[in-house]
């Protein structure tokens, strides 16, 4: 099928490319020239594992192609809006000037028939919104709703093995119409027996905010209980194994330390309370307030907790910061909580080097006022202590031995839970961890 994808950033070069994977012949749209000639020379403009090599095989057999001009849409059967949604400046609630830009682009170049597909994460009552403003300008071509769910670092293999699709779909004729171009274009992850929510547009609005609500509240969930385990010497690493256990609390996203950052968790869930607020139903969410409240002052005790291992004050203290993306394997610094807590200590005194190995350069933009170094060795070099902020593999792969000859002073702050304490503290370390006890 011949498929638009409109918006080619993380989701959008994604989307496009895995699509074209499956077959389609598909053309990606960005108004960012210099994107759209990295993309056609096989370039993602971000690092994500195993992108490169999909773009790569997918441009080769001719299926995909990007472009700056929307007219090169016209003639898809399909047109994907996968464009962002940041958090309004100076308010929680979503800036929908790009989504709405998209739609009114296609506008010019839609046919009847046609479909519009809105992937980017919405307000609820967004897609019903938009559905009127096609349906009346364009009689005959129709809208769904069909939310992302994929994380950076594993964008490619969630993309084309989702858990689940979802499609929101307008009622009667035109939805069923919808969900059987829907239903062709995902042919092949159906065939997977992938589970299909078919919808309407609220409900599949909401199932992406309330997903992303629920992950963030767990995660405040396990850091809330790493402040009590602090109080109480308690251990919320085995705290978080024990509850783990239980597969109705599950393991996963129980991983406390620094908290949650990035494009989507912290815009995703204040959105959500404004759109709550808006709907006269604020009561039913305030409880995200706690969990925003929660995971910034896991920053806050970041920074304290240097203070204190620095014998009680951060001034002229040389401090090496590991890991400044949000996550690893990505290198994404949108609210990096790892660049905040560097921020922070430098602010406060500290001579403060961050590395990562692939976050730099958008670090450096970012943040200017902060020192990089290449490497962790370089990093630490002298340090007072280290602050391991992102878990990237190659931390956790650290020779406590051979990287305890760099530094100052052997002390190690693990704010992702990613080193090994046993191995950290034989090899002489002082090892701290938010929410762990000190032995
Ligand atoms: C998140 C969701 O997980 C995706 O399902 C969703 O599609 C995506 O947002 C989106 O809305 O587009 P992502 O932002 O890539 O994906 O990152 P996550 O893997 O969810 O991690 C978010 C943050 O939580 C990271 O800063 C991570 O370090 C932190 N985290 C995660 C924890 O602090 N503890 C955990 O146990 C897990």
């Amino acid at each position: 099928m011949k498929i638009s994808v409109v918006g080619c950033g993380y989701l959008g070069a994604v989307h496009a490319a895995s699509m074209a994977e499956l077959g389609h012949d598909v053309i990606g749209v960005d108004v960012d020239e210099r994107k759209v000639a990295a993309l056609n020379e096989a370039r993602a403009p971000f690092f994500e594992p195993g992108l490169d090599a999909l773009l790569e095989r997918t441009l080769r057999s001719g299926r995909l192609r990007f472009s700056s001009d929307m007219a090169d849409a016209a003639g898809a059967r399909v047109h994907f809006v996968c464009v962002g949604t940041p958090q309004k400046r100076g308010e929680y609630a979503a800036d929908l000037r790009y989504v709405e830009a998209a739609t009114e682009g296609l506008l010019a170049i839609l046919a009847p028939g046609d479909l519009v597909v809105g992937k980017s994460t919405v307000p609820v009552g967004t897609a019903s919104r938009l559905a009127e403003m096609v349906e009346q300008k364009v009689p005959g071509a129709m809208l769904a709703w069909n939310p992302e769910f994929l994380r950076e670092g594993f964008a490619v293999q969630d993309t084309l093995h989702p858990d689940r699709l979802v499609y929101g779909i307008a009622p009667g004729e035109p939805g069923q119409r919808a969900q059987e171009l829907l239903d062709e274009v995902y042919a092949t992850i159906l065939e997977a027996e992938t589970p299909k929510v078919v919808t309407d547009y609220a409900t599949a609005e909401m199932v992406k905010t309330a997903a992303n609500s629920f992950l963030a509240t767990k995660i405040s969930f396990i850091n809330a209980m790493a402040e009590l385990c602090e109080a109480t010497g308690a251990d919320v690493k085995q705290l978080a194994d024990a509850i783990g256990h239980d597969d109705r609390i599950g393991r996963k996203f129980l991983n406390a330390g620094l908290g949650f950052g990035g494009g989507c968790l912290p815009k995703d869930i204040r959105a959500f309370m404004a759109r709550a607020g808006e709907l006269g139903a604020d009561q039913a969410l305030t409880f995200l307030r706690e969990v925003d409240n929660i995971n910034m002052r896991r920053r806050i005790r970041m920074v304290e907790l240097a203070r204190e291992v620095c014998d009680g004050s951060l001034l002229g203290k040389r401090v090496a910061i590991l890991g400044a993306a949000f996550k690893p394997d990505s290198d994404d610094i949108r609210d990096s909580p790892a660049l905040n807590v560097a921020a922070q200590l430098q602010l406060q005194g500290a001579v403060v080097r961050v590395t990562d190995p692939a976050a730099v350069e958008n670090s450096r933009r970012a943040w200017p006022d902060l020192d990089y170094a290449a490497t962790a060795e370089e990093a630490a070099e002298r340090a007072d202590a280290v602050l391991v902020l992102t878990e990237w593999q190659q931390y956790k792969d650290l020779d406590p031995v051979a990287f305890g000859r760099i530094v100052a002073k052997k002390r190690v702050l693990d704010g992702r839970q990613a080193l090994s304490r046993e191995a950290w503290t034989a090899a002489g370390w002082s090892y701290r961890a938010l929410g762990r006890r000190t032995d």
